[in-house]
């Protein structure tokens, strides 16, 4: 075996060449790949022998895309296209041999190969949609040659993977492997090396293109059921460009179309947002000053206090990833609803098949019910998801503390409430930590990591490791009212309920924000949750309010009404029976117009353009806050929080990005016209002022630390 290079070695079996990437983890398609691949086909070409060549890789999988640290910097050479030309020009047919995941320029370049065999389990997608980016590698205009324009539009607009069955099919693979890939890959070359004669062109396949034509209506028709979940992104809709050109156009003027298109999404600001998104996600994970002391205890039993909405969506994570817990309820009646409420969920999902009866038996297998408190001696963490109490939570973390095993880490995932207090209870409070999940807890992602005073490097480790375990992101946060998604949420929520008193109406500010970007504004969302959501806490603050402050109370009035949202068919809006479709309705507008009148606001007609700023430099400001007082480590976490966690586009990179793209002076100038006009909630922070002075951008404040 001869090595190329250190990423690539060439071997022989009979007449066929085996050329063999390395590069972990996956196989990105670094320059020194590059390189490597480049010279192990120039030698495979030139040995008279050789009749056919397998391009394979080493390790867990397939090349799984380009290297994206190489994005936006200038183009080393051989550039992909460069390799891209030479495999396909290759007078003796390459075969891609694959297994893991072939992604993105991996999958690209398995198409410019003149057969694909895979093994069973191998996966295949375009993910660039992503990033904001389209395939700038052929993929708009190979893929769909073999696997025709339905499925092309709904692989690469999506960016999700299908498997081998499906790849076989649908002709993206020419053989599923059953045993020893190589072994396989290699006997499909002798056959097709024997054959000889010019290789096969995905390029030159056009049958199912011309099939295409025969219906032009079908990108408006895709375009009609999907174009709603795009709405203002740029990349999905030059997807459907370049999908267009590959049926319309002849192929090397449809690349060129697709390398027009993927230059302009490369450039744009949606897709520097979401490459950036793609890094804070792994920013997030490094914690300063963490290690190298703090080492992750092993977490091999969870124990789950309360089977409610959170508590059994958290019990199901951990089953999903192979984890026994043991979930701890009041009383029988609780216990059963709760993991009735689990069974159903992943009978759901595996209606949508996404899960077989026997993964549903395993996960359920996984979760242990119990209403003895003393079960938790075994575990190693704790998460109490009980009532939002706090002598309620006080009570079970004393009895945790008398049960618990030393070292158990003792998580709790209050919403609001004091966890330092919470932890004053106990006689090891550096075990203490808030583990806030989201709900549905078992599908979103985000998790804050609450670290209180006392809490330990190692339990701080040991949270952000179980996250990831979970597939989740977790976020450090400290301990601050609303740690940092609902302190931000705070600001959004109340300009929204001011601007309605002002004089916008709810479908006005619903629409100023989906917009902007959000999948749903703010009334939609409250109908969708339910309006009476926190009314008993409303009611109890409505006696105690400061009186140097504005609050809006029309959320509470329609309560009162029996307004609650869908579940009684209407809110904010009205919705006709079986409909989720809110319809804008007089007696709501008839209700806030007299709010106004009552409070002595004179109402004025409101921008789209005031809408948006207030709804999201409230946030903004309160990001700069969180991060002078180091509630959150840096600017990216707090995007990750907002995006992931509280609907914010993620085209738009987070908040704190957005911030910077408008310009952190244009924001506080808004800002301090705010405060001078509404006073007490708009004083601008003095990080953000700071910043201003200085000519800085929060990206320059994060990279400075
Ligand atoms: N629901 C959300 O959207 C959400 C989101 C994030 C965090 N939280 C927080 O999660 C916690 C739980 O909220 P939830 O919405 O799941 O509440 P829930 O009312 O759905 O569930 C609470 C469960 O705790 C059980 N419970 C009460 N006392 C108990 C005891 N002494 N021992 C054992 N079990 C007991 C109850 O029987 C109930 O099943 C709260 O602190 C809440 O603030 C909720």
């Amino acid at each position: 075996m001869a090595q190329i290079n250190e990423f690539v070695s060439l071997d022989r079996e009979g007449a066929v060449a085996i050329i063999t990437a390395n590069n972990p983890p996956v196989n990105a398609l670094s320059h020194g790949l590059r390189v490597g691949l480049l010279d192990a086909l120039k030698e495979a070409k030139v040995d008279a022998t050789v009749t056919a060549i397998v391009l394979i890789c080493a390790g867990r999988t397939f090349v799984a895309g380009a290297d994206i640290s190489e994005f936006g910097k200038p183009p080393r050479l051989p550039g992909l296209n460069e390799i891209f030309d030479a495999i396909e020009s290759s007078p003796k047919p390459i075969v891609a041999a694959i297994h893991g995941t072939a992604l993105g320029g991996g999958l690209e370049l398995a198409l410019t190969c003149h057969y694909r065999v895979a093994v069973a389990s191998a996966r295949f997608g375009l993910p660039e949609v992503k990033l904001g980016l389209l395939p700038g590698g052929g993929g708009t205009q190979r893929l769909p040659r073999l696997v025709g324009i339905d499925k092309a539009m709904a692989m690469i607009t999506t960016g999700d993977m299908i498997g081998a069955a499906e790849a076989s099919a649908s002709g993206l693979i020419d053989e599923i492997v059953s045993g020893d890939l190589r072994a396989g890959a290699v006997a499909f070359g002798q056959k097709v090396g024997a054959k000889g004669g010019k290789p096969p062109l995905v390029r030159d396949r056009n049958d199912k293109m011309v099939a295409a034509r025969a219906n032009p209506g079908i990108f408006d028709e895709f375009r009609k059921t999907h174009g709603r979940r795009w709405r203002g992104q740029m990349a999905p809709n030059h997807i459907m460009k370049t999908l267009e050109a590959a049926v319309n156009l002849p192929f090397d003027q449809g690349i060129a179309e697709e390398r027009r298109l993927f230059t302009e999404l490369m450039n744009s600001d949606q897709s520097k947002a979401q490459r950036y998104f793609f890094f804070a996600e792994r920013e997030a994970a490094k914690i300063p000053g963490l290690s190298p002391d703090a080492k992750p205890i092993e977490i091999k039993l969870c124990a789950i206090i309360g089977a409610g909405t959170m508590g059994g969506g958290i019990a199901m994570n951990f089953a999903n990833a192979g984890i026994p817990v043991i979930l701890i309820e009041q009383d029988q009646k609780n216990l059963d609803r709760g993991l009735g409420v689990i069974r159903r969920n992943y009978e759901n999902s595996a209606a949508r098949g996404g899960l077989t009866p026997a993964d549903i038996d395993r996960r359920m297998a996984l979760i242990r019910p119990s209403l003895t408190f003393d079960d938790v001696a075994q575990a190693d963490l704790i998460i109490e998801a009980v009532y939002e109490n706090m002598g309620l939570k006080k009570e079970i973390f004393g009895k945790l503390d008398r049960l618990a095993k030393p070292g158990a880490i003792l998580g709790t995932n209050t919403s609001a409430l004091n966890i330092d207090e919470i932890a004053a209870v106990t006689s090891r409070p550096q075990d203490v930590i808030g583990l806030h999940f989201f709900s549905p807890a078992n599908i979103m992602r985000l998790v804050e990591v609450v670290r209180a005073e006392k809490t330990g490097k190692d339990i701080i480790a040991t949270a952000m490791q179980v996250g990831k375990q979970l597939k989740k992101v977790p976020v450090l946060a400290r301990v601050y009212e609303g740690f940092i998604g609902n302190a931000m949420l705070r600001h959004y929520g109340r300009e929204a309920h001011f601007l309605v008193e002002e004089g916008a109406m709810p479908q006005q500010v619903d629409k100023a924000l989906t917009d902007f970007g959000y999948a749903m504004g703010m009334f939609a969302v409250h109908d969708l949750a339910g309006n009476d959501v926190g009314y008993r806490m409303r009611k109890a603050a409505q006696a105690s309010r400061p009186n140097d402050r504005r609050y809006s109370d029309i959320i509470t009035l329609l309560c009162d009404m029996g307004r609650l949202g869908q579940k009684t068919g209407k809110g904010w809006y009205r919705y006709e029976p079986g409909s989720r479709t809110p319809i804008p309705d007089p007696e709501v507008e008839a209700l806030i117009i007299a709010q106004a009148k009552a409070k002595g606001i004179e109402r004025r007609v409101i921008t789209d353009e005031e809408i948006v700023k207030r709804c999201v430099y409230g946030p903004i400001n309160e990001g700069a806050v969180l991060l002078e007082k180091g509630i959150a480590l840096r600017p990216s976490d707090i995007d990750i929080v907002y995006v992931t966690g509280y609907g914010f586009p993620s085209w738009r990179g987070g908040p704190m990005f957005y911030a910077d793209t408008v310009g952190l002076k244009n924001v506080l100038d808004d800002i301090k016209r705010f405060h001078e006009r509404d006073g007490f909630f708009w004083k601008p922070a003095p990080l953000l002022e700071q910043l201003v002075r200085e000519g800085k951008s929060f990206a320059d404040y994060q990279a400075g630390r």
